[in-house]
C-alpha cells in the first residue's frame, strides 16, 4: 500500500521522530493529515499512546529500522495487501549468514522487493542482480544503487541460459507466498552446481502434502539441504504473523538438482528454422 503523500512528507520530515517502537511527530499538523496517518500507522500495527510522556504511536515491535525501508519504498504492507513484506533486518543478517555470502560471490535476488537483502549481500560485498516485477520497487533498487543489476519483470518469465552467462554463486530469495515453490524451483535454474539456495517461504512447505511439495521435500533431504521453522513472529515487524520457514538448498557437483550447470548440459532443442 503507498503512502497518502502528506503522510510520507510528516513522516519523512526531520523533526519526526522515529525511534525503537514509536513514531511522534512533535510538531502541529492539520486535523485530515493526522487522520490519515493515524489510519496508515494503525494498518501497520500501531496504536496512539496519549500520555503526556509518551504522544507517539507505539508499535508491539521495533518499528525503527523497518519504517526506515517502508518510507525509502513509499510504500508499507498493510492487511489489506499482501505480498511484499519486505525482510526483516535480523532475518536478512541469518539468511546472509547460512547462505555464506563473501566478497567477490555472484548472488541473485529473483523477487527483491525494495532491497532489503540486496543492501545487506552488497554491504557483504556480493555482485548482485535483481528481479522485481513491481516497477516502483524496482526503481528503488536502481536508486538504491547496490545491484549490478536490476531487472524490471517477471522472474518466472526469464530462461536462466539467456538471463545469465554463468550460474551464481548464491541465491537469496523471499518470494511472494503465493507460487514460492514455483519461484524456488525456478531459482535453482540459475544457480550454479556448487551453489546455495537460501529462501524464506511459507511453513506450508514443511507440511503441504501435493505432489510437488512432497518430492521437493524428498529432494531437499537427498541433497543434504535443511527446512527449518522460523518463530512465529518474524515478521511481526511488519504487522503480519504469516508463519514461515526458511529453506537452506546447498548444490554439489553430481546432485539432481536443476541447475544453471544442468541446463546447460541438457541437449539443446535443434533450431530447424535456423538459416542454413
Ligand atoms: C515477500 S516480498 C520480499 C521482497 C524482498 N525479497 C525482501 O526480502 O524484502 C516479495 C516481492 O516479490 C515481488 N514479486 C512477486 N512476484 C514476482 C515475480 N513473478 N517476479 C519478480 N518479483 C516478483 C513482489 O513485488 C515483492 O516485492
Amino acid at each position: 500500500m503507498q503512502f497518502p503523500p502528506e503522510v510520507l512528507r510528516v513522516l519523512t520530515d526531520p523533526r519526526t521522530i522515529i525511534r525503537d517502537d514509536k513514531v511522534g511527530v512533535p510538531f502541529e499538523i492539520d486535523r485530515p493529515v493526522y487522520e490519515q496517518m493515524n489510519k496508515v500507522l494503525k494498518e501497520m500495527g500501531g496504536a496512539w499512546d496519549g500520555r503526556k510522556a509518551v504522544r507517539a504511536h507505539v508499535f508491539p515491535y521495533r518499528i525503527e529500522e523497518f519504517m526506515r525501508q517502508c518510507l525509502t519504498a513509499g510504500e508499507y504492507p498493510s492487511k489489506y495487501e499482501q505480498g511484499w513484506f519486505p525482510t526483516p533486518p535480523s532475518l536478512v543478517m541469518q539468511i546472509c549468514d547460512l547462505a555464506g555470502i563473501c566478497a567477490g560471490m555472484t548472488v541473485l535476488e529473483p523477487s527483491a522487493g525494495s532491497g532489503a537483502m540486496t543492501r545487506e549481500i552488497a554491504r557483504r560485498g556480493g555482485v548482485v542482480d535483481a528481479v522485481e516485477l513491481d516497477s516502483r520497487r524496482a526503481e528503488v533498487l536502481r536508486e538504491q544503487g547496490d545491484c549490478r543489476r536490476v531487472m524490471h519483470g517477471d522472474f518466472l518469465d526469464l530462461d536462466p541460459l539467456d538471463y545469465t552467462e554463468e550460474g551464481f554463486d548464491r541465491v537469496v530469495m523471499n518470494p511472494p507466498f503465493a507460487g514460492g515453490l514455483d519461484h524456488i524451483q525456478h531459482a535453482l535454474g540459475f544457480m550454479s552446481d556448487d551453489g546455495i539456495l537460501v529462501s524464506v517461504m511459507s511453513n506450508g512447505l514443511m507440511w503441504w502434502s501435493d505432489k510437488a511439495t512432497v518430492e521437493f521435500r524428498e529432494m531437499v533431504e537427498e541433497v543434504g539441504g535443511e527446512i527449518e521453522a522460523l518463530p512465529e513472529d518474524a515478521f511481526a515487524v511488519c504487522g503480519t504473523n504469516v508463519r514461515t520457514c526458511l529453506l537452506f538448498l546447498p548444490g554439489y557437483a553430481g546432485s539432481r538438482l536443476q541447475t544453471y550447470d544442468w541446463l546447460l548440459r541438457q541437449p539443446r532443442q535443434l533450431d530447424l528454422f535456423a538459416a542454413a
